[in-house]
């Protein structure tokens, strides 16, 4: 799998709890290349949360900044990169994460996503009156977009390692 990827990124798309993070960094260790999570690296140079930003500036500030920190990570490889779940559907981002290497959606049911974002409160977009159901929207919206990823694997309610596994093997 690394000689597949030769200088190119890998770079996980996907919703908000499908495990991008989690399985990016086993990836990574695998493949013995760096791992670089976007949203923590927009945090580093923002010097602010998450939350915080989309408060502050709201969501089209935050896109922008998600751009140019996109661009930035994906100009050298190889890497494995975890971004945001908003990164690939916004379309300059994805022009971005198309020539910068190899797209690997993480494919998840709603059960699986809720179950894993439930847990933490750190979603400004799913700070809505029925958050399961603003989370059901943004498949049904986001969904044929991650489709264009190069690579879908399907996520499912198994250990990290496990998904890490099929990452890798769906790469060859
Ligand atoms: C977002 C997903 C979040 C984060 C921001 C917006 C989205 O990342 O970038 O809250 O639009 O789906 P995760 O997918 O890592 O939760």
């Amino acid at each position: 799998a690394r000689a597949a990827l030769g200088s190119r990124n890998l770079i996980l798309v996907g919703l908000m709890g499908a495990g991008k993070s989690a399985v990016g960094r086993i990836v990574a260790s695998q493949l013995a290349i760096p791992f670089v999570d976007s949203d923590l690296e927009i945090e580093r140079v923002s010097r602010m949360t998450i939350p915080e930003l989309f408060a502050a500036y709201g969501e089209e500030e935050f896109r922008a900044l998600e751009t140019r920190v996109m661009k930035r990570l994906l100009k050298s490889g190889p890497r494995v990169v975890s971004t945001g779940g908003g990164a690939f559907i916004n379309e300059r981002t994805r022009k971005h994460i198309k020539k910068g290497g190899l797209s690997v959606w993480l494919k998840a049911d709603l059960d699986v996503l809720w179950e894993r974002v439930n847990k933490r409160d750190t979603r400004p977009l799913l700070k809505t009156e029925n958050p399961k159901q603003t989370l059901e929207n943004l498949m049904n919206a986001r969904y044929p977009i991650y489709a264009q990823a190069d690579i879908t694997v399907l996520s499912r309610d198994v250990r990290k390692e496990i998904m890490a596994d099929e990452v890798l093997k769906a790469m060859i």
